[in-house]
Formats: C-alpha cells, structure tokens, sequence
C-alpha cells in the first residue's frame, strides 16, 4: 500500500529530515509494476530507495519514493566450478559478502562492511581495497518505469567506471533494480595489495578472514553510520593530468598520487582535504570525520542545506589550495521545501 507523507530520516543513514510524499516498501514485482504505472500516469517523479546510504535527502521528496525489498537469494553452480549468485535488491550487501565468505566462495570478501542494499551496488558501483562491484557482477534485472517491462543488463551494458554507471545516467530515475547475478569462485583468489591487509593476515585465509580484516580496517577509519551520520566518501577520488600532478608533487612530494592506464593521475580527495586542515572540523551540526577528511558527518539536528554549505566550503577550499575540482559522490535528491 503506498503512504503518504511519511518520514524518512531514519531511512537515510546521513540520518538528514526529509518526508516522502508517497512511499512504497515492496517484494512483489506485480504491486512495483502497478506503482509504477501509477506514477507514469500521475506524473509523480520516481526516486528509488535502497538502503540510503548514498544519499543526501533534502527535506521534502515529491513524487513517489519506492523501496525495493526482493530478498531472494539463490546459488548456482555453473562450469569452471563458478557460482551464479542470483541476489534480491533488498538485501543487505554486507549480509550478503558474509553469506557467500560463509561458504568460501570468493569474490566480493574485499566489499565487506559497505553499507546499503544490493539493488544500489551497481548504480555508483562500490569498490574498496582494489575490487569493484564490475569485477563480480555478470547482469542486472531490472523493470522499467515507462512499460513496467522486465529486462537484463548484462556488464558491458552497465557501462561501468569509477563510483559510475548508466543508473547514474541514461537510466537515471527511470527503472527498479530488482536482482542481481554476481560470478563468484570457491577457488581462493585473495587480493591483498591495499595498505597492509596483507599484514593483517595468515598466509593462506579463507574468504570469512579476509570479510573480517577488512572489516578491521573500515571500523578504524570510517565512521558507523548507526552511530554518527554519513554517507561514507562524500567527493570521488579526482583526476588530474600528469603535468598538473607533477607541479603538486614538487610542491608536495609525499602527495598519495596513481597513475591511471589512460595517463591521468588519481588523486587522494581525503589527503586534499586533510592537508586544507579540515580534517575534523565542525561547523554547527555538521563536519568532516576526525579520521578520513573525505567523509562528511552529521552530528544531529542538521539538514541538508547545512551540510550541502559545508560540501561548498571544503570543494573551495581544495580549488583555492591545489587548483583541483572536487565531485560530490552522494547522490542529492528531493527539493528544499514543498
Ligand atoms: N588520507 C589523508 N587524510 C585523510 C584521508 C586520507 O591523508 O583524512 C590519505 C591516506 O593516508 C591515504 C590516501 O589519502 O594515503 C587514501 O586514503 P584511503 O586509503 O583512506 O582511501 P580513499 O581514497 O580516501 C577510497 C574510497 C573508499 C574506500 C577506500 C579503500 C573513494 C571516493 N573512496 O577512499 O570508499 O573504502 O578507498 O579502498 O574512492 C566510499 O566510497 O564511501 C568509500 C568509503
């Protein structure tokens, strides 16, 4: 039954007000179709929920807001001693990575402790410690806004890049993910090259320890949602060419800097931003983490035009110091007021 006017800063983990002014929570592809038809012949804007941790809500989202709740979770086993996992949208995704560690299969260990619904892997498709959801995934269901259609993506059709897909774009607003396919192996394939994971570790772990050393890892650095709010990294990583690299480099030679196949040279934002000195600052409700400048945090009774300010402020920041552009990452939906 789709609600009006109903609450959602606990469905946002930046934990920001906002009220939907009609929401759905379903696992059931005939009630989403009938949803979506509704709102195509309503003209009610369309903003899909997953676990919202990747989100900045403003305070009023019109339209419907609909969760996706297919919780189904299926193994195949296929040849080469792969595994097809068919995931529902509404899962957990750190569920999930302990579901498939659980039986050694390997594959997504590295992604352990993302917060969020599997259905929203693949929209910024997540990636920590050198692994990205495009390594695993093999197709995506999904069902379409206009006709209610079901149809499947595979990879190459996600056109996938860094925290980038077609869900970001052409498909924008405009489809349900209701399953993933991931390709997963019971063959042992650990990558460790990150920081020192590899320190934190036997030599020869199963999946589990790998789900726990990272986990280890993310505690220490990133703040727990339930706890204080965020939306994990809150700018992308940036780009910048080699020359321009080079000039901040001589400036500042101990720069975390990677150069990319294509010639471009990633940037760390969180050492930016540190090095700005706005590691840990807060102004009124809201401020960066004390740990990873890159995460802004909500400390309560905030809103999003609070926190949008202080985005401005450490993107300044960074322009004035470094002459690079910092890119917010969260996705920003609904309006300011009514
Ligand atoms: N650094 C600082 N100060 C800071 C933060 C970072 O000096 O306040 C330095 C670190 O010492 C390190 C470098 O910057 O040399 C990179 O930092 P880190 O290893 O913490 O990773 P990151 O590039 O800041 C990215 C992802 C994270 C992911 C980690 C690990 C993005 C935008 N962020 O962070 O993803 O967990 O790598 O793979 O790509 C997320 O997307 O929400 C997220 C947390």
């Amino acid at each position: 039954m789709i609600r009006r006017n109903v609450d959602l800063s606990r469905a946002n983990t930046l934990g920001l007000p906002c009220r939907a002014e009609r929401f759905l929570a379903t696992d059931d592809i005939a009630t989403t179709r009938d949803a979506l038809r509704q709102a195509v012949e309503r003209d009610w804007p369309l903003t899909v929920l997953g676990g919202g941790s990747n989100l900045v809500l403003q305070p009023w989202l019109p339209g419907l807001a609909l969760k996706p709740t297919f919780a189904d979770l299926r193994f195949e086993e296929v040849g080469e001693g792969d595994v097809l996992v068919h995931a529902g949208a509404g899962l957990n995704w750190h569920a999930l990575v302990e579901a498939l560690a659980a039986r050694d299969l390997w594959g997504i260990e590295n992604l352990a402790l993302i917060p969020g619904h599997v259905g929203a892997a693949p929209i910024q498709n997540i990636g920590a410690y050198g692994v990205e959801l495009a390594d695993v995934l093999e197709q995506v269901h999904l069902l379409h806004l206009e006709d209610g259609q079901e149809t499947v993506l595979d990879r190459e059709e996600c056109a996938f890049g860094y925290r980038d897909s077609v869900f970001k774009h052409a498909l924008e607003n405009r489809v349900v993910i209701t399953r993933l396919v991931l390709r997963v192996s019971p063959q042992a394939r650990p990558r460790l090259d990150y920081g020192d994971l590899a320190a934190r570790l036997p030599a020869r772990p199963c999946a589990s320890d790998v789900v726990a050393a990272v986990s280890a890892v993310r505690r220490e650095k990133l703040p727990d949602p339930k706890v204080l709010g965020n939306a994990g990294s809150f700018f992308k990583n940036p780009v910048v060419s080699s020359g321009h690299a080079q000039a901040l480099l001589e400036r500042h030679p101990t720069m975390p800097h990677f150069p990319l196949a294509n010639g471009g040279v990633k940037l760390a934002a969180g050492w930016l931003i540190d090095q700005c000195g706005l590691k840990g600052l807060r102004e009124g409700h809201v401020g960066t983490h004390e740990r990873q400048a890159l995460v802004l945090v909500h400390h309560g009774g905030g809103s999003a035009a609070e926190l949008l300010a202080l985005a401005r402020h450490v993107i300044e920041e960074v322009q004035a110091r470094f002459d690079v552009a910092l890119e917010q990452e969260p996705r920003l939906m609904g309006r300011a007021a009514r």
